[in-house]
């Protein structure tokens, strides 16, 4: 049998998938002492069983050290396998050494994640330098990719939509997405500055003026892409942007930020839970689980 565990926060996404799949629900309890250590206790017999915990990694550092002990504490009572279901897989952006000293955390993170786990299930990962996970895991992993969904939100929501990329790493999903949902397309150039420093550069667009600029990228999270690129647009006399991100992380007041520059609606996938989220990925997640 398959029994999927819910990481604090993550219960709702946890049972639509498991509704998908099928599945037993676990039960597990995280407790937080006051100094801020950590409990976990799993409640349900996982002797022989094929387990999995759903648990975004965004903010991962506080998520990083409860997850080893459920992992390791799940062996120790027999699990067959522990997956882990990732929507949102944080730390793959330092992919590479940017500054003399600098830990290149994409490594070191997908280090510790395969010595606990069995196996990976994310959605879209920022693959840029990297090819694919296998580069970065030594366990089996499985990609979810949501292009298929947003394309679907957009065939079902926007009328004649233009599909904006705002930098050539976001290409690789536009594309996708653009092909699927049979609009046209065109990638912008971005250079950033520093956290909050973005500058994005447009080209003609001209003919896209009567089209509704959907803006679609990977991340979310101080939202200085998107605004920028929503400013850039409205400069260039083109309609407000749909904003639609895979992974809404949202740092800070990003969110609010976002809404006051102009921007149209804004949406995201549920990988991390946020009042944006429209489009569902826990179908698409549940088949991978099931193989
Ligand atoms: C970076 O290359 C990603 O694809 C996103 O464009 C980036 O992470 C968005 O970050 P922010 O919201 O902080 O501008």
């Amino acid at each position: 049998m398959r029994i999927l565990f819910a990481y604090p926060g993550a219960e709702r996404l946890a049972d639509m998938l498991a509704n998908h799949s099928r599945c037993e629900r676990g039960a597990l309890n995280l407790h937080r002492f006051p100094d801020g250590e950590s409990l976990i206790q799993i409640q349900s017999d996982i002797k022989s069983h094929e387990i999995a915990i759903l648990c975004s990694l965004d903010r991962p550092d506080d998520k990083a050290v409860p997850l080893m002990f459920f992992a390791q504490t799940a062996k120790e009572f027999g699990a067959k396998s522990v997956t882990l279901i990732a929507p949102y897989l944080g730390y793959m952006r330092q992919d590479k050494r940017f500054h003399e000293g600098e830990a290149v955390t994409s490594a070191i993170f997908a280090s510790f994640l395969s010595e606990n786990f069995d196996s990976l299930i994310t959605v879209d990962p920022h693959l840029h330098r990297y090819k694919n996970l296998n580069e970065l895991y030594t366990i089996p992993t499985k990609t979810v990719h949501a292009s298929g969904a947003i394309a679907d939100w957009i065939g079902e929501n926007i009328k004649n939509p233009v599909l904006i990329g705002p930098d050539e790493e976001s290409d690789q999903w536009v594309s996708k997405v653009a092909q699927k949902a049979e609009a046209p397309y065109a990638v912008l150039q971005k250079t950033r500055r520093g956290d909050t420093q973005v500058e994005i550069s447009v080209p003609e667009i001209d003919k896209y003026k009567d089209h509704t600029p959907v803006l679609v990228d990977d991340i979310i999270s101080t939202a200085r892409t998107m605004i920028e690129t929503v400013k850039r647009l409205k400069r260039a006399g083109m309609n407000p942007p749909v904003c639609i991100g895979v992974h809404a992380l949202f740092a800070g007041d990003a969110f609010e930020a976002l809404k006051q520059s102009g921007a149209g609606r804004v949406v995201s996938c549920n990988t991390v839970a946020h009042e944006t989220n429209a489009i569902d990925v826990s179908g698409l997640l549940a088949a991978a689980w099931k193989g």
